[in-house]
């Protein structure tokens, strides 16, 4: 029989689906990584008009409509700051085939990829399919990745690695300081660095900026997405953008594997880009008060948390059996386990629900705390 590649079988099923399947029908979800509002109304209209007219019928561009990528360099010197040249840009299912199309394109056989433990889940996985080997970098008390200790694990074998901000699952905001070293780093070591700019949107306190701003060589590629901002999940529309080079090796993995991006979701992803951006201010205006709600109430509690200064994620450290008796009564939450060895004795907390509903899930959460301690 034929058996599985080596580097499928490094690969398991996210823990998070077992934690959503042990929990009851009825149960409370702040397990959930996707925002709880409407995609806007002119991205949905953009795309029905697409389809009526028949102009999504057939394949776009390899790296998607020129019109889209106009839209996302648009976005890029709206909110960051940055000269991005739509032929630098490629449309891809999500961010998720951005960071896999980065690293197919970066890493070869054994190379190392160093990224940030917690972490999203994506990172050890996609090196793993890439052939590379994970490095696993231990998070500062406040939960942001430190540079110096990314400095530390880069070796002569690192081909990349990996800076999100704001973080998953931890809501943890890099300073321009950090990011400023990051991209030093990746020039001196001659090394990628991966942005995963997902959550960039999503900030309550200090400023995203991007290593992007400040790399003197061409060695950061920025992923991000219009999954989160413009709460599209469903849609799977994100986008890499680097230097010429880069973006041409990572086309050829895209090319392959994609042939582009879905072609409704790039009408939709154009307006919601270039569209009115209050959905947004109102949608992060809203997480920033359910985060002040579920630090305060995690804090009465007596857990220490990490204030989250963006995305939809708060990470407390919690007590031995706290998830387990918080999803016996009903609320479901991400043991930090779940997103590297170093998440353990921690909880992802996902304040992407209504507030009645939040405050519910913090007075059993509060109940639980009790019966563990
Ligand atoms: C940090 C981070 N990067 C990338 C992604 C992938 O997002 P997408 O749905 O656009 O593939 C996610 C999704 O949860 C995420 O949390």
């Amino acid at each position: 029989m034929t058996g599985f590649s080596s580097r499928v079988e490094q690969v398991s099923i996210s823990g998070i689906r077992e934690v959503f399947e042990a929990a009851g029908e009825d149960a409370i979800n702040l397990g959930l990584g996707q925002p709880d509002f409407p995609t806007p109304e002119n991205a949905k209209q953009a795309a029905i008009e697409a389809i009526q007219a028949g102009d999504s019928d057939g394949y776009t561009s390899n790296k998607g409509t020129l019109e889209l990528r106009e839209a996302i360099a648009g976005k890029h010197a709206r909110d960051n700051d940055l000269d991005v040249d739509p032929e630098n840009v490629i449309a891809t299912a999500g961010g998720s085939e951005a960071l896999h199309i980065a690293l197919e394109a970066h890493v070869d056989q054994g190379q190392e990829v160093v990224f940030p433990d917690p972490g999203f889940v994506s990172y050890e996985a996609l090196t793993h399919l890439a052939g590379g080997d994970p490095v696993p970098v231990e998070l500062r008390e406040d939960l942001t990745m430190d540079p110096a200790a990314v400095e530390d694990a880069i070796t002569e074998n690192t081909a990349a690695f990996v800076v999100n901000s704001p973080a998953n699952p931890t809501g943890a905001v890099q300073s321009t300081e950090d990011m400023r070293e990051f991209a030093r780093i990746a020039d001196e070591h001659d090394v990628l660095c991966i942005s995963d700019e997902v959550y960039g949107r999503i900030v309550f306190e200090g400023e995203h900026r991007s290593p992007l701003e400040f790399a003197e060589s061409d060695n950061v590629v920025v992923v991000d997405a219009c999954s989160k901002t413009y709460s599209m999940t469903g849609w799977r529309l994100g986008w890499v953008t680097g230097s010429h080079e880069r973006v041409e090796r990572m086309l050829r993995v895209h090319q392959y594997c994609q042939a582009c991006a879905s072609a409704p979701a790039q009408y939709a992803a154009e307006a919601a880009l270039s569209g009115p951006q209050d959905p947004v201010d109102e949608m992060v205006a809203a997480f920033e008060e359910r985060r002040d709600v579920v630090l305060d109430g995690l804090e009465d509690m007596g857990l220490d948390v990490p204030t989250p200064q963006g995305a939809f994620y708060a990470m407390p450290r919690v007590p031995e059996g706290w998830v387990d008796e918080v999803i016996d009564r009903g609320v479901v939450v991400v043991p930090g386990e779940a997103f590297g060895a170093n998440g353990a004795g921690h909880a992802r907390i996902s304040y992407a629900t209504d507030m009645e509903t939040l405050k519910e899930a913090l007075a059993i959460m509060d109940e639980a705390t009790e019966a563990v301690r």
